[in-house]
């Protein structure tokens, strides 16, 4: 049996934590919670006793890390802190002797990424990234439809991915709304999308060319619109009651004793305004990126959409595939009943070069991002089965997501296409 700390007790963290507390007790002991705030660890405690029936564990504060991990010695620690903040402990867990499984993104520039290269280089430890959205059963007859040629040889992808007005916003609410802290949507939300493609296809991302910008979300726009009430935060606030985006801490139990119960400690305000001053990532984003096997790759992500999910459209030498996938709504952390990207509709159509198209039949998927989590929990904690689709993310594949969506930024300051291969000296496939 394995034994697991985690570090960023947070909304994800309840995902990991409370899947080893009910359904891997036979695999996995988690022994301890690290975070900055410990209203936040208390609140994950409680859940652990009074949801799953799981004894409480010890906490320790993020400056203890280190006497966290001599004093209960796991062997894996698991990362779903804010993702400015995952390669410290990814690195620093990995030189104290743990493999790593760390959330998306694996981490969000260039530097970070190569002192991750380097402490697995130094150490030999392992850091796996759970892309979560491989495992949907949707995602991964895609891949198996490509694999087995069925379109022929893929040539263009047109790639459509809309976040809605709950669930798009709360990345302007919070931590995710400044690029020092999330790497913006580009890096933060489309490194799903691109380890997708990665994945789907086969291949390595080389040349990236982005456009976009905040045209929606933040002041400026909502003046430029009319709007001439604003506040700072909903918590408190008369003319939030109005405002259709505004997040209600108090009015959910969860919410309130995850954030507005902890801020205390650390001024984390959960609830702050979308039309807000000091937003600095994009809510608009066009990219289009080649790729080594030639594929061409037309992208975009908005995040005030009336709906959430894609559409993907795969363009071969013998036909062309098209998928939709419309997921419901949430807010991270338990703000809605629903599982986080749990689905409403999906499907999948191949259309033959000289045949009938024909509805392609999908594997039931139960649970959050499209019936993709239970099936990655099971490989991350469950007795390892072989897997023909080799889904389990490496360190290669968490760099590989993320380097499209870092040369898309780079892309956005400059107005010039980036080459992936200038940006980090690893070979990628
Ligand atoms: N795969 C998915 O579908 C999915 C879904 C949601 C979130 N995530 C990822 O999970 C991570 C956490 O997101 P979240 O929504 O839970 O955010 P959150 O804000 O709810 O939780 C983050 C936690 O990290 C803690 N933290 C902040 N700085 C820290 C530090 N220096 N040291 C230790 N702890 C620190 C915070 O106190 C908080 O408890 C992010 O990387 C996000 O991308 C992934």
């Amino acid at each position: 049996m394995k034994k697991y700390v985690l570090v960023g007790a947070g909304g994800r963290a309840e995902f990991f934590y409370g899947a080893m507390a009910k359904d891997y007790r036979e695999t996995c002991q988690l022994v301890a919670f690290c975070d900055v705030n410990q209203t936040r660890m208390n609140y994950a405690n409680q859940l652990l006793e009074e949801k799953y029936n799981h004894p409480q564990i010890s906490t320790y504060l993020a400056s203890d890390f280190d006497r966290m991990i001599e004093t209960e010695k796991p062997d894996v620690v698991i990362v779903t802190t804010i993702d400015r903040t995952h390669h410290t402990y990814i690195v620093r867990a990995m030189e104290l002797g743990c493999d790593v499984i760390t959330e998306k993104p694996m981490t969000m520039d260039i530097e970070k990424s190569q002192e991750i290269l380097d402490g697995i280089e130094r150490t030999g430890r392992e850091v796996r990234v759970t892309f979560n959205y491989r495992y949907a059963p949707h995602n991964t007859k895609i891949r198996e439809l490509i694999r087995d040629g069925v379109i022929g040889e893929v040539k263009s992808v047109h790639f459509e991915w809309a976040l809605d007005t709950q669930h798009g916003a709360d990345y302007f609410r919070r931590w995710h709304r400044n690029k020092a802290n999330s790497g913006g949507l580009l890096v933060h939300k489309s490194t799903h999308h691109f380890d997708l493609m990665n994945f789907w296809l086969d291949t390595t991302p080389e040349t990236v060319y982005a456009t976009g910008g905040l045209h929606f979300y933040g002041k400026e726009n909502a003046e430029k619109r009319g709007e001439t009430r604003f506040y700072q935060r909903a918590h408190g606030s008369e003319v939030a009651k109005d405002d259709p985006f505004a997040l209600h801490l108090e009015e959910n139990p969860h919410l309130k004793a995850m954030y507005l119960d902890a801020e205390k400690e650390d001024g984390y305000q959960r609830d702050q305004s979308v039309f807000g001053d000091g937003i600095d990532i994009e809510d608009t984003l066009g990219v289009n990126v080649t790729y080594k096997n030639k594929a061409i790759l037309t992208y975009s992500l908005n995040a005030y959409q009336p709906w959430e999910g894609f559409r993907v459209h795969f363009n071969g030498t013998k036909g062309r595939i098209e998928a939709v996938v419309v997921e419901r709504s949430y807010i991270n952390s338990g703000g809605e009943k629903a599982d986080e990207g749990s689905l409403e509709a999906r499907s999948i159509r191949v259309l033959p070069m000289f045949d009938a198209p024909y509805e392609v039949e999908i594997e039931d998927g139960e649970g959050g991002h499209g019936g993709g989590d239970p099936v990655l929990l099971q490989d991350l904690f469950g007795v390892p089965v072989e897997d023909e689709f080799n889904r389990a993310a490496s360190h290669i594949d968490g760099i590989k997501s993320i380097l499209t969506g870092i040369a898309g930024n780079i892309s956005l300051k400059t107005g010039q296409a980036v080459k992936v291969s200038d940006l980090l000296d690893i070979k990628l496939d």
